[in-house]
């Protein structure tokens, strides 16, 4: 992708997110946040049997990065397995946002999808949050 396409795709994430708000039932919620920017993020997850996300949102207060990240992983997992989740390395992200940024705002552009996969792991140990 070329970055003049992908600042675009990052800024219409951040202007006009995908899934976001609230679902109505959850199974979990999940609260992430950077302590050092203040900038906050709430997951929400239904799963169904199998582990199966059957629907996934978010909200929160956040920077471009941030928000635009996590409204990209809300598209990517709805529908996927909490085991698939669980295998996403950043290297997706990268794909997605750029080395560039990966690299000057690591904890923005990983601020979702570490909070994701924490609960994964846990989600594996029996834990659902
Ligand atoms: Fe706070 Fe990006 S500046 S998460």
């Amino acid at each position: 992708m070329i970055e003049e396409q992908r600042m675009k795709m990052i800024m219409d994430h951040y202007e006009n997110p995908r899934n976001f708000g609230p679902l109505e039932s959850p199974t979990v919620t999940l609260r992430g946040g950077n302590p050092n920017c203040g900038d906050t993020l709430n997951i929400y997850i239904r799963t169904a049997e199998g582990g199966i996300i059957e629907d996934i949102s978010f909200d929160g207060e956040g920077c471009t990065i941030s928000q635009a990240a996590a409204s990209l992983l809300t598209e990517f997992l709805k529908g996927k397995t909490v085991e698939q989740l669980r295998e996403l390395d950043s290297d997706y992200l990268r794909e997605l946002l750029g080395k560039d940024i990966m690299v000057t705002r690591p904890k923005c552009s990983r601020l979702a999808l570490e909070t994701l996969k924490s609960w994964a792991r846990n989600f594996e140990r029996g834990k659902t949050a």
